[in-house]
């Protein structure tokens, strides 16, 4: 069979011109450069900060998961744990599409928070911690619904990523409104 005898489906490539392509430059990853919608160069930069903003995640729903402490903070604790895990189950699935885009995934501590969206706040109490991790949920939410407009049809590999984490994203953000509300008692102001 042959993908490319009817020459009205001029989006179908030449199989040939697939295979030729498909077998240089074997060191570049995954990703054959000529096939790829986009810029890698740019996707590569765009997801090392992805990366980081996930990295720093990990880091402040650790620590928070430690900090914590008062009456009932014993769900929240095990809420900040499970989030941790969940975004560095993120920061492993960005790293993976990173390296298959032909980059290295950047994991220096020593830029990681210039190079990240979200903040590392440690909080003074549970309410404080509980605000931050919120805020950094939305702006999570607001950077993968950009990102994900971003990629479109040039790189849906990575668009489709971006919209797996952005579900998740939009439960933490629940999770961290929902907390929220049961200790300081505000309801109403979800939506
Ligand atoms: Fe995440
Ligand atoms: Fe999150």
């Amino acid at each position: 069979m042959s993908l490319n005898n009817d020459t009205s489906t001029p989006f179908l490539s030449d199989i040939t011109a697939l295979r030729d392509n498909a077998r240089k430059s074997l060191g570049d990853g995954a990703v054959v450069a000529e096939s790829y919608g986009g810029d890698p160069e740019k996707a590569i930069e765009i997801l090392q900060s992805v990366l980081a903003t996930e990295l720093v995640c990990v880091l402040r729903y650790t620590q928070h998961s430690i900090a914590a402490a008062g009456i009932n903070s014993g769900a929240v604790k095990a809420e900040f744990a499970e989030h941790a895990r969940e975004e560095q189950e993120h920061a492993q699935w960005v790293a993976e599409r990173i390296t298959q885009l032909g980059g290295t995934p950047d994991f220096n501590p020593d830029t990681l928070t210039s190079r990240s969206a979200s903040q590392f706040a440690p909080g003074k109490n549970l309410v404080d911690m509980i605000k931050e991790n919120l805020i950094a949920e939305r702006i999570a939410v607001a950077h993968y619904q950009e990102l994900i407009r971003y990629f479109g049809d040039n790189d849906p590999t990575t668009r489709v990523l971006m919209e797996r984490i952005l579900k998740v994203e939009e439960e933490h953000a629940d999770d961290m409104h929902d907390f929220l509300v049961a200790h300081e008692g505000q309801p109403g102001d979800k939506h």
